[in-house]
Formats: C-alpha cells, structure tokens, sequence
C-alpha cells in the first residue's frame, strides 16, 4: 500500500490497483501537487461536508465514475447532485473490495457553503479508519482533541495517523501531541496547516516535538510504503 500526502488534508491511497482519496481539495488549494482534470481516482472518502474537505469531489467523481463514501447526510446531499454514493455513519464500518471503512467521531462541525450564501448542514463531521493489506490508516479529519482518542488507540493498531495541527479551526501541534499519544499510531503525520494563514504551523517542529521518532513531516507528493 502507498499513502501520499497532497496538501491540506488531503490524503491518497493506493492498493489492489485502486486509487483512493480522502477530502480531495485541490481547487484553491495552493500547497497541492495534483490537478484535477488528469487525476485518476476509484474512490473518494470524506470525513465532512465542509469545502476544503469536499473539494473537487464532484468533478473527479463525475470524471471517473468515482465511488463517494461519506457520513450519511452528506452522502445523500452528493447523491442529489449526481454522484454514486455509499452512506456511512459514525462508529459503523463496512468491508469493501479495495479496504475495510470505519467512521469515527469528531469534534467539528459539518456542512456546505453553496454559492448563493446558503449553508446546508451536512450531519455530523467523523475520522475515517482505514483497514487493507494488514495496514491501518487514521485520518483523523478536522477535530478538537478528545479523550476519546485514546480507545480508538486502544482497540486499532494504528500504522499511520494523520492528524490536523492548523489550530484556529482544529487541534494545534500541542493538543495534536497529545492525540499522537493516546491514539499510539507508529507514525504521526502533520495535516492541515498553512494553507491559509490562520493556520500557519510549522509541521517540522511538530514531528520533532513527538516522542518517540513517529512524528513524520511530508513533503507535498511525498509517499510513506506501508
Ligand atoms: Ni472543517
Ligand atoms: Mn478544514
């Protein structure tokens, strides 16, 4: 399995010949490293409704004939606007072919800023638990720390979790430590983070601030081999 990070939290998958992405923002995102109109994606996880997480979703979607997996409400709001969805929600789990799928809980809010000055409210945020080839992957989403975290520690073997540090709108790098602690993740990658600048971090400083070595700044492209 291949996990590359893309610049805010987005996140890319690959196994058993599938390409997966989490939370594609890639219009306006000015850290990606990917386009939209080349990009080849099987299926899309979000973690909420929010637009710098739901992104380009539609387009790719709509490009690839993509598979959108998010929390229900948000979910059926994307099926209404012409995508394949699967509908999940908080602490259920689904096996699919290319992996297993849990949602977890997050502390944030969710909905989606439509163009005319409407906002729809979108159900409730969530992590995603990411199970194939033996490997777990922890995106953590957009959250506030909770103590919480540590049974989702407890009870996933955690291989890589990438945790939000922007502060302003979710964990800063000092509450994201402590995540980093309780959810006993072997690496620890930095996301969402200077992409605008009230989330300005220095994600060096907070890999090095972890104990233990796991804390594992990527460069934008940069793929962790699991
Ligand atoms: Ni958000
Ligand atoms: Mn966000």
């Amino acid at each position: 399995m291949k996990v590359s990070y893309h610049g805010h939290s987005v996140v890319k998958i690959e196994t058993e010949g599938k390409t997966i992405l989490i939370d594609p923002f890639i219009t306006g995102n000015g850290l990606t490293d990917l386009s939209v109109d080349d990009l080849k994606v099987d299926v899309i996880l979000l973690t909420h409704g929010h637009n710098d997480h739901v992104g380009d979703t539609l387009q790719l979607a709509k490009q690839n004939d993509a598979l959108v997996i998010a929390p229900f409400e948000l979910a059926t709001y994307l099926s209404w606007k012409g995508v394949k969805v699967h509908e999940m929600h908080i602490g259920g789990a689904h096996q699919f072919e290319f992996g297993h799928v849990k949602l977890t809980q997050a502390f944030h809010g969710s909905s989606y800023t439509e163009e005319n000055q409407t906002i729809v409210y979108t159900g409730m945020p969530s992590g995603i638990l990411f199970t194939a080839e033996g490997k777990t992957i922890f995106h953590a989403g957009d959250t506030a720390l909770f103590s919480d975290m540590k049974l989702i520690g407890e009870r996933n073997t955690i291989d890589v979790a990438f945790l939000p540090i922007g502060d302003n709108f979710t964990m800063g790098p000092e509450d994201a430590a402590v995540a980093a602690e309780w959810l006993q993740a072997k690496t620890v990658v930095p996301i969402h983070y200077n992409t605008f600048p009230v989330i300005e971090q220095d994600p060096v400083a907070f890999a090095e601030s972890l104990s233990g070595k796991k804390g594992r700044a990527l460069a934008v492209g940069e793929v962790i081999e699991l």
